[in-house]
């Protein structure tokens, strides 16, 4: 199993690490990986061939920041916690926020592995996806849900890291990071970085974050979608389902097309639902790091 970030930041976490750094610490592991396919280094690329990420952290609607479409920074959600502390901002993109991450000390970083050069030149010559592919959105995510450490994390290949945390003293925190589609249309820019798509965190309340075809997320407001089913009594696994039947019914997803979404209560209780069987999630708490099927999807059942 696949462990992403979690082992190494566990120990930390419940000796009383805070949430919002165990989210950041597990999203950078995985962006640092150059065996994942769709996040920081490794990121399969554009159809112009440049590694561009995206990612977002989030403690409150009062705590909050993302980035999108960097080309020299793989620690998306690096920087957009410094976009988060120290900007007035939510949300920089392109060039001005590879520009932003230098200004705050961040040094830029290899974009592109020789295996993912690869994998596009072959695309560009013949068309032909990797075995990962669009399929890859099938299996990811991490969560992290500590309510006095928890976590969770996908096998590979990974789509889209969601890493949602509660820690000893009950804070929330949840970060996104993703090189997004492989080949996609130079520009585009999925769920992962906005803030209600990709991921939300409401205190009290409790977080959600989601992975697969960002286009289908961010249609349904997918991550807010799911804490407001919360808000109004639902339980997480309700929540998580809840998401992925509004997508059905309003966005007219393609059959193969995947999306998963994981939900985090206030109460440290979680849920998660998948449209398409293959799905995992790793959860991290006392008894150890699980990895898990979703409560709600796993072959093809709601
Ligand atoms: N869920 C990641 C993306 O669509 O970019």
């Amino acid at each position: 199993m696949a462990l992403g970030g979690h082992e190494q930041v566990w120990p930390q976490f419940v000796a009383g690490g805070s949430s919002v750094d165990a989210v950041e610490e597990v999203c950078r592991v995985t962006e640092d990986d150059p065996s994942v396919d769709s996040v920081g280094y490794g990121g399969l690329p554009d159809a112009d061939g440049d590694v561009t990420v995206d990612g977002c952290i989030m403690c409150s609607p009062k705590r909050l920041g993302g980035v999108a479409a960097m080309r020299h920074h793989r620690h998306a959600v690096t920087v957009a916690r410094r976009v988060m502390e120290q900007s007035k901002h939510l949300l920089l993109v392109g060039e001005a926020a590879d520009e932003f991450a230098e200004r705050h000390g961040i040094e830029a970083t290899p974009m592109c592995t020789e295996k993912a050069r690869q994998l596009w030149e072959q695309w560009r010559s013949d068309g032909s996806m990797p075995p990962q592919g669009m399929d890859r959105s099938l299996q990811s995510h991490q969560q992290v849900r500590p309510i006095q450490g928890s976590e969770g994390e996908v096998e590979c290949p990974h789509d889209t890291i969601g890493t949602l945390a509660i820690d000893c003293s009950g804070s929330m925190a949840g970060a996104c990071s993703t090189s997004g589609m492989p080949f996609k249309t130079p520009g585009r820019v999925g769920d992962s970085p906005i803030i209600g798509h990709g991921l939300y965190v409401e205190p009290g309340v409790g977080a959600a974050t989601a992975t697969g075809v960002g286009e289908l997320v961010s249609a349904v407001c997918g991550s807010f979608l799911a804490v407001e089913a919360l808000r109004e009594g639902c339980n997480p696994i309700e929540a998580a389902g809840r998401v992925i039947e509004r997508i059905d019914e309003v966005a007219s997803p393609a059959a193969d097309d995947q999306v998963a979404v994981i939900v985090l209560a206030a109460d440290g209780s979680i849920g998660s639902a998948a449209r398409l069987p293959g799905f995992r999630l790793l959860v991290s708490s006392e008894q150890g790091h699980q990895c898990m099927s979703p409560d709600l999807g796993e072959g093809g059942a709601g």
